[in-house]
């Protein structure tokens, strides 16, 4: 049997072998990404680079990425479908093209020192070409040149064989995917990789990062050729070890101890299993986005909306296998026990993690037992079978159900539920306006608008006013920016004075007419840390990291990107300091 730990130190080693630095995961919370909730692939922190930004591990990467993805949630509880999960990739950042890529994937797959698998159990597709970019017949002569007989290469247009952009623009371009070939019966006469009959599963996605969509839908050259590559990690376990699904791993000593709890079987029932799923994929999922070093606590908005939703749902499954004590931070705490040796954070953060899910669940359970009663009165008076969004959204706001758990209530009734309307009440109501939660998820990937920079540049200057007026313990703990605002949480335990606030307005603000020069510069973490640069995450980078700095008055390690000169950022002004969790606080600011 091939372990987790194996595969990923075969994976690093290989491309190491093909002259690629390894650079940490990045943080599930993007930093700085008004678009997207979760980094959902490699690719996300990785934008600035493929549009051409220097990368401090230079051009080429290797990396095992977290990645949440939480679109399809209702899909969690069959075989292969997880929130959670690893992605290893291979990255040329504008350095080797298709056939490097290509020929190293099938040489990882397939010799024997490495995956070892038969050249026969391997088919793959390549992008067939439409009005925005050509059939890519230079993929295709490559696998032929691979030994690839030519049926086992198959054309799929955009649907299929195009990635990205994450959001709705920003760097994407064709792709060729590989697939296994299972020892399953074929579905019919028609049986091919784009069917989700089980015979071909997914392993590798080789991504040609070559364009760029921009606002209109059209798609431009990108200005550097990049190769972005994604295997899961689950999957890929999955099918050398010959599992019939993602649980039998990493995630087995978190079912086993559900087991134990429920005192039930898995594998037994279908319904079970299921809900055994559900727990672990969805509590594995909560404890790496609150275990985060930027981590987020369940809250009713943004990721901790997902957060909650993650954990009630999950708690809820629990009930239904007949767990009726408090259980969830019991399988948490395996959860961290069997990942936190290659996720450190989740050893620096995990008692926070073990009492935030406590907390959680029982305010959760207390909800609980008073909702289902109102839940069960009023489906009492509706005749045709079918839940408002409206009535939906009460039993969200006041009892603080998630609309998954209302909707999966209603089904065990033959009820449905009006998702349209209760989405809309949902919008009404988001705590931020919603001008800013409309933006989040239109701005599209890699929303490097100017405005975006702007707010960058002005969180540096932020970030070091604060340490001037409250002490060097102020450390970031989490950013977020959209075009109308930045959000900056950092380390403090008391409430903002008002002339602590003030103070820190006026010394961005005379930054801010120092007109003082933004410039970066490559060094070693070493160098950086005798400079005395704030390091937010110090593991995040490669040995080699980019600083910034804004005249003499800060020096930070960042990604960028960054304003030339602080003259182009209008006036700074802090419209909320709020608490945000215990020990840190949250300013929200604009420029005027
Ligand atoms: N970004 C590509 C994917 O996620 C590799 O499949």
């Amino acid at each position: 049997m091939i372990t987790s730990k194996e595969l990923r130190q075969k994976y690093i080693e290989f491309f190491k072998s093909k002259g690629h630095t390894q650079i940490p995961s990045a943080s599930l919370i993007p930093e700085n990404d008004p678009s997207v909730l979760f980094t959902t692939a490699g690719m996300h922190p990785l934008v600035p680079f493929l549009s051409g930004e220097k990368h401090p591990g230079g051009k080429r990467l290797v990396n095992v990425q977290k990645c949440v993805r939480t679109g399809d949630i209702d899909g969690v509880g069959n075989q292969w479908h997880l929130s959670f999960f690893e992605m290893l990739g291979n990255w040329s950042l504008g350095d080797y093209g298709r056939r490097e890529a290509l020929k190293w994937s099938f040489e990882f797959l397939t010799a024997v020192q490495y995956l070892g698998i038969g050249r026969e159990k391997i088919a793959v597709s390549v992008f067939a070409g439409d009005d925005d970019a050509p059939f890519d017949e230079e993929s295709y002569n490559i696998w032929l040149e691979l030994g690839m007989p030519e049926e086992r290469i198959y054309r799929y247009s955009k649907k299929e064989n195009w990635w990205g952009p994450a959001g709705e623009t920003g760097p994407c371009g064709p792709d060729s995917e590989m697939f296994y070939i299972t020892d399953k019966e074929p579905c019919g006469k028609n049986c091919q990789p784009r069917c989700d009959c089980g015979k071909y599963v997914e392993i590798w996605n080789d991504v040609f990062m070559e364009y760029n969509k921009v606002n209109d839908g059209e798609y431009e050259p990108l200005s550097q050729k990049n190769i972005d590559t994604g295997m899961g990690l689950e999957r890929m376990i999955a099918v050398l070890n010959g599992f019939n699904d993602d649980y039998q791993e990493l995630l087995k000593p978190v079912v086993a101890k559900i087991e134990e709890l429920s005192r039930k079987k898995y594998g037994k029932n279908y319904e079970v299993t299921r809900s055994m799923r559900v727990i672990a994929d969805h509590i594995r999922a909560a404890t790496f986005i609150m275990g985060d070093d930027s981590g987020v606590a369940p809250s009713n908005v943004d990721q901790g909306y997902v957060v909650r939703k993650l954990m009630r749902r999950a708690i809820r499954h629990g009930r239904l296998i007949g767990i009726n004590q408090r259980f969830a931070s019991v399988v948490a705490r395996v959860v961290i026990q069997t990942m936190e040796n290659v996720y450190v954070e989740l050893n620096r953060n995990g008692m926070k993690v073990l009492s935030l899910i406590d907390e959680e669940e029982e305010k959760f359970l207390r909800t609980l037992q008073q909702g289902l009663k109102i839940f069960r009165k009023q489906v009492k008076k509706i005749d045709n079978k079918k839940i408002s969004g409206k009535l939906a959204f009460d039993l969200f706001q006041t009892y603080g159900f998630p609309f998954e758990v209302i909707s999966e209530l209603a089904g065990e009734q033959s009820f449905s539920v009006d998702e349209d309307e209760f989405q809309k009440e949902f919008e009404k109501h988001q705590k931020l306006s919603r001008s800013a939660s409309v933006g989040k998820f239109k701005g599209g990937l890699g929303d490097h608008s100017s405005k975006t920079i702007e707010y960058h540049t002005a969180t540096h200057l932020l970030h070091r006013a604060l340490r001037d007026v409250l002490g060097e313990h102020v450390e970031q703990r989490g950013s977020n920016i959209t075009r109308e605002r930045l959000r900056f949480d950092f380390s403090h335990g008391a409430k903002l004075a008002d002339d602590e606030i003030r103070k820190v307005e006026e010394i961005v603000n005379q930054k801010i007419k120092d007109r003082l020069d933004v410039k970066q510069k490559e060094m070693s973490v070493e160098e950086a840390e005798k400079q005395d640069a704030i390091g937010i995450f110090r593991d995040k980078y490669g040995k080699r990291v980019k600083i910034y700095s804004i005249g003499n008055y800060s020096k930070e390690i960042c990604g960028g990107p960054h304003v030339n000169n602080t003259s182009e950022l209008g006036y700074f002004k802090i419209i909320k300091e709020e608490s945000c969790s215990a020990g840190v606080r949250r300013i929200k600011a604009v420029l005027q």
